[in-house]
């Protein structure tokens, strides 16, 4: 089984890369032993600002379809929202909309756990709620999802593990779902 795993995010310290780095060992360790589990780093897929005129000049840039192509090749995905304002980071929402311009069908069916993290108590909801809720149109099948709020308190950066038993619980129960 290929788990492909993201942070929504480009920052070289992203909250949300430690979250979903930690879930993929969870997975391999509790569930899957064999799994084969790759995480990209959006900040290995910097891209041009999508712009109309652009796109009939240059086609979508090559790093939109690897990235796609990636999406493609696995049986899973584990993606963590970052929250920007409210919303998808800016990095994140420019490349799903490069994608978006081969076929809507961005995600091509595959089953997903969408989680969330930030400093603050709302825990990145806004824009996991947004990604849950446009899921089914874009070809993504929501198994499970989880946010977690006040992120230094329930996670330990040194070790790179959640230190909340409850939070801990949650994301097993979640993971199970890709099973
Ligand atoms: C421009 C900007 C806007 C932000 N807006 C929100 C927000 O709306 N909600 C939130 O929970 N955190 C917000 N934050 C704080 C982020 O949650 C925090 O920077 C977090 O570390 C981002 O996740 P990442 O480390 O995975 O990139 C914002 C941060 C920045 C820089």
């Amino acid at each position: 089984m290929k788990i492909l795993a993201f942070a929504a995010s480009n920052s070289k310290t992203s909250i949300n890369k430690q979250f979903v780095t930690y879930a993929t060992s969870v997975f391999k360790s509790d569930y899957k032993p064999d799994a084969e589990i790759e995480i990209l780093d959006l900040a290995d897929y910097e891209l041009p600002f999508y712009r109309p005129d652009r796109e009939e000049e240059d086609g979508v840039p090559p790093k939109a379809k690897e990235f796609y192509d990636k999406i493609g090749a696995a049986d899973a995905l584990i993606i963590s929202f970052a929250e920007h304002n409210g919303f998808y980071t800016a990095a994140y929402k420019n490349l799903f909309d490069w994608m978006s311009r081969m076929t809507k069908e961005v995600f091509q069916g595959k089953p997903a756990v969408l989680l969330s993290a930030s400093p603050g108590k709302g825990g990145a909801g806004n824009v996991l709620k947004t990604a849950i809720g446009s899921a089914g149109f874009f070809g993504m099948d929501v198994k499970a999802s989880l946010s977690l709020p006040n992120f230094y308190d329930n996670f330990d950066t040194e070790k790179g593990i959640l230190t909340d038993k409850e939070t801990e619980e949650k994301l097993r129960t979640a993971l199970q779902t890709l099973l």
